[in-house]
């Protein structure tokens, strides 16, 4: 079976996997790594005090909720995605937290967006590019509609760059791969975006990349490994025993203290031109 990102096929995984891939993203969105990414971005974006914001892709709306919880943020953030139980989950979550007044959250797909033209000041696709079917009509969607001036704010990994360290290197870096094709459908798709977005109709205003790295104790990349590295199996990718002895051996080393895993991340901010 070829790999198929879990992401991309949410709504054909079983009820299982999605509860565990809830709890990856919003354990995910608690972990200082990953705030201190989002927060880095959200500062930049310069919203006006009515800001009407959109997330595509926003999954459990872990994001769309950090923007509504920050003091600099008064306006309106819509969420959508593709998965009814992570709307579900989002709406739930925004209420737990006394947020539901600024946010709202619809099932809808990227490839395209059930909004008219120029509706948002500030369109973010907060890693989902490297998951969608088709990156180039995602993009042409997010600047369609977000309005001119506006700002679409893209962050991702580079998941060529995805690595854990494991005594046998070869091994280790088969599953470095197999990780990364079985998690997503464009791996490489962030080294791309130089090229893509101006054909999108957008300009680049700024760009950063940054290196998320654990070194002895893991707990950003310890999720990621118990959530995906059964997909790599799955997809028969590796034989499972070896992906099992992998994973033993990561659990073990978050332990005692010698785990080491590393990740490229980028965020780009764009202008819609016209
Ligand atoms: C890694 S999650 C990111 C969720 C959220 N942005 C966050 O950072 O917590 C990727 C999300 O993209 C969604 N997704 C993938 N393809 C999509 C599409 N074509 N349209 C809408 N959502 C999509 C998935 O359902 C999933 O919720």
């Amino acid at each position: 079976m070829a790999a198929r990102d879990p992401h991309r096929y949410v709504n054909e995984l079983d009820a299982t996997a999605i509860e565990r891939i809830i709890a990856r993203l919003e354990t995910r969105a608690k972990d200082a790594v990953f705030t201190r990414l989002f927060d880095k971005y959200a500062e930049q974006l310069a919203l006006p005090p009515s800001a009407q914001v959109l997330e595509v892709g926003c999954g459990t709306g872990a994001m769309t909720r950090s923007l509504a919880h920050r003091s600099d943020f008064s306006g309106k953030a819509i969420g959508v995605d593709q998965s009814r139980p992570f709307v579900e989950a989002a709406i739930r979550f925004a209420q737990d937290e006394g947020v539901s007044n600024r946010v709202d959250f619809r099932v809808g797909d990227a490839h395209n967006l059930d909004f008219p033209p120029a509706t948002f000041d500030t369109v973010i696709a907060h890693t989902l590019i490297s998951h969608v079917a088709e990156p180039t009509t995602v993009l042409r969607e997010m600047a369609r509609v977000v309005r001119p001036g506006g700002t679409v704010a893209i962050f991702d990994g580079d998941y060529a760059s995805l690595t854990y360290a494991f005594p046998d290197h070869d091994f280790g870096h088969q599953m470095d791969v197999a990780l990364a094709s079985a998690t997503f459908n464009n791996p490489r798709i962030m080294r791309d975006l130089p090229r893509l977005l101006p054909k999108a109709g957008l300009e680049v205003t700024a760009a950063w990349g940054e290196a998320v790295i654990e070194i002895g104790r893991g707990s950003y990349f310890k999720t990621f490994a118990e959530t995906y590295a059964p997909y790599v199996t799955q997809a028969g990718m590796l034989p499972e025993a070896a992906v099992e002895d992998w994973l033993t051996t990561q659990k073990q080393s978050m332990e005692n203290g010698t785990f080491f895993a590393s990740c490229n991340y980028y965020t780009y901010l764009a202008r819609r031109t016209e």
